[in-house]
């Protein structure tokens, strides 16, 4: 059970992480990414949403998915570098408008508006 002072991820959004992690993997292959990329798609779509876990409101999900992968991966104030940045700034600004509109970016926000959650 989520902590109760949080949304939590409920069933239909661990399907709907699963499916954007599978649209996205399909997606770049079709725009001629290789397979450590289109595998690198895949991980951002399954992790997109990990934030609705400890979010108190929808909108904040985005910023604590990227905080919570931040966090896990990299010490604070560590340089993401040029693959992790990417990855992490795709996730901060899932669904938003962005000025850096990067292939993660783009693949991850196709793939989430094409899988809904039910
Ligand atoms: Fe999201």
């Amino acid at each position: 059970m989520p902590d109760s002072k949080y949304i939590g991820i409920s069933e239909d959004r661990l399907h709907h992480m699963l499916g954007v992690a599978r649209k996205a993997y399909k997606i770049a292959l079709e725009r001629g990414h290789n397979k450590t990329f289109a595998t690198k798609m895949f991980v951002i779509g399954w992790n997109h949403d990990i934030g609705y876990e400890f979010s108190k409101y929808q909108e904040e999900h985005s910023m604590v998915s990227a905080a919570i992968l931040s966090n896990a991966f990299y010490d604070e104030g560590q340089d993401l570098g040029k693959n992790g940045g990417s990855t992490i700034n795709a996730i901060y600004s899932h669904g938003l408008y962005t000025e850096e509109k990067t292939e993660e970016w783009i693949i991850l926000n196709q793939a989430d508006m094409q899988v809904d959650i039910i």
